[in-house]
Parts: structure tokens; C-alpha cells; sequence
């Protein structure tokens, strides 16, 4: 018998690419929600045969993709059709914070140039403001710029500690940079810490997301989901 979770990645899955077209260009999002979501997504898109193009935006959700057969490519057009991907934190007004697994810059690249971005995440990470319960904004960092940047989101009101693997080493995201995790205390204005964050010499991007319009699909536990949207 399926997991109730299973059973509302596939209900979700089945509604998101019931709204795919021949030739669209989509942008795929990383994390473990995609790669369960992505299963599901591939064999409806086969069932209809429909075989979208897709911009991975990680090594780990590319190699997901390709397993399932899927045509991968670079963004060759301005505009990609949609975009899905999961999220590590949800506040009340569908802001985001992402980059858990380190892949914020091509997220944030992607989502910016989407017509439409649809969020899956599991109800637990829908909170009031990004950064409650603990949760940090990942900020990735070029390794030049480390020492300065550090002390930059410190005046910000941050408290930033560099990612380290298991065994200490400071984590490269697949751009080569440092990414710093960085408390604070919950945010009251998530638009402005994302410009602020930006504008730091050095930064090349923040796990702090506005985007608009968006969806959030909300993976609930008893089987079924709802969809939470904006504009
Ligand atoms: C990847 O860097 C992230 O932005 C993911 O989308 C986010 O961390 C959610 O990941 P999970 O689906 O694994 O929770």
C-alpha cells in the first residue's frame, strides 16, 4: 500500500503536468521533493506524449532526470515555460527560503525567468516568517570575498557559519563558491533582506525567493494537498 505522502506527490504530480504543453521549456528544480515528484511527473508527460525540454538545476536532479530519459538542456530561450521545485521554508506570504541543498544560484536564476513557478513542499515548512524555528538563509559566496562578506552579514543582523561536510571541510557548490548558513532573527521583510543580501560585494546569491506569481502545492499528511497562490 502506498504512503499517504506517495499518494500526494502523485496527485500533485499528475495536476502540475496535466498543465504542460508540447515544446515547453521547464525549469527543474533540485532537492529530494523533485527527485520523488519527478517519477511521477515523467511517467504522466510518457502517458501523454508530451517530452518537454528541462533545465536541471543541479548535477543531482540531472542525473534523476536523465535516469528517467528526460531531454536535459541549457536555457536557449529568455523565458522558460515553468518551473517546479520544492523549498525549505514557506512564509504566509509565499516567500521562500532555499538552497538547502546548496543549489540556490541556477534556482534563482531559473525561477527569475519563469512564467510560472510552482512550489512543492511538505506542510511542516509552511511558517508564519522565513527564519523561525531555527531555520538559516544559505548565501552563497565567492571564496575571495569570504572574510568581508562574513563580517557584512553580521552588520545585516546575521549570524553566519560557513557549510561544512561530514567530515569538516567547507561544502563548493557546483559554481565553486563557499556557502555561509546564516541566522536571523524571523524576517519581517523578506524583498528587501534579498537586496540587501545581493548587494553585498562578493555575494553571488541568497536563499531568500519573492517570487510572483507562485504557487505552492502543500504535501499534506493524510493523503491529499491545496494549493496556496499569489497573483
Ligand atoms: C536545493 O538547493 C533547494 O533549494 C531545495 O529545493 C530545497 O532545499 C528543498 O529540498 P528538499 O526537497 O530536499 O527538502
Amino acid at each position: 500500500m502506498k504512503d499517504r505522502r506517495a499518494e500526494s506527490m502523485e496527485k500533485i504530480g499528475k495536476l502540475i503536468t496535466s498543465r504542460i504543453g508540447r515544446g515547453a521549456l521547464l525549469g527543474l528544480g533540485s532537492g529530494s521533493t523533485m527527485a520523488a515528484l519527478l517519477p511521477v511527473m515523467t511517467a504522466e508527460l510518457k502517458e501523454r506524449k508530451v517530452r518537454p525540454r528541462w533545465v536541471p538545476t543541479s548535477l543531482q536532479i540531472q542525473l534523476v532526470a536523465q535516469g528517467l530519459d528526460q531531454e536535459i538542456t541549457a536555457i536557449d530561450r529568455p523565458a522558460v515555460d515553468l518551473v517546479v521545485d520544492g523549498a525549505d521554508q514557506i512564509d504566509a506570504d509565499l516567500n521562500l527560503i532555499k538552497g538547502g541543498g546548496g543549489a540556490l544560484f541556477r534556482e534563482k536564476v531559473i525561477i527569475g525567468c519563469a512564467k510560472r513557478t510552482v512550489i512543492v513542499a511538505d506542510e511542516r515548512k509552511l511558517s508564519e516568517k522565513l527564519c523561525s524555528d531555527g531555520m538559516r538563509v544559505p548565501v552563497e559566496a565567492h571564496p575571495f570575498a569570504r572574510v568581508p562578506v562574513a563580517e557584512k552579514l553580521r552588520l545585516l543582523g546575521g549570524e553566519p557559519k560557513i557549510r561544512l561536510g561530514e567530515r569538516g571541510f567547507p561544502l563548493y557548490t557546483e559554481n565553486g563558491n563557499i556557502l555561509f548558513d546564516v541566522g536571523f532573527e524571523p524576517i519581517e521583510n523578506p524583498p528587501v533582506l534579498e537586496r540587501e543580501l545581493k548587494s553585498i560585494a562578493g555575494v553571488v546569491e541568497s536563499g531568500v525567493f519573492t517570487p510572483s506569481p507562485v504557487e505552492v502545492y502543500v504535501i499534506q499528511q493524510d493523503g491529499g494537498y491545496r494549493v496556496l497562490s499569489k497573483n
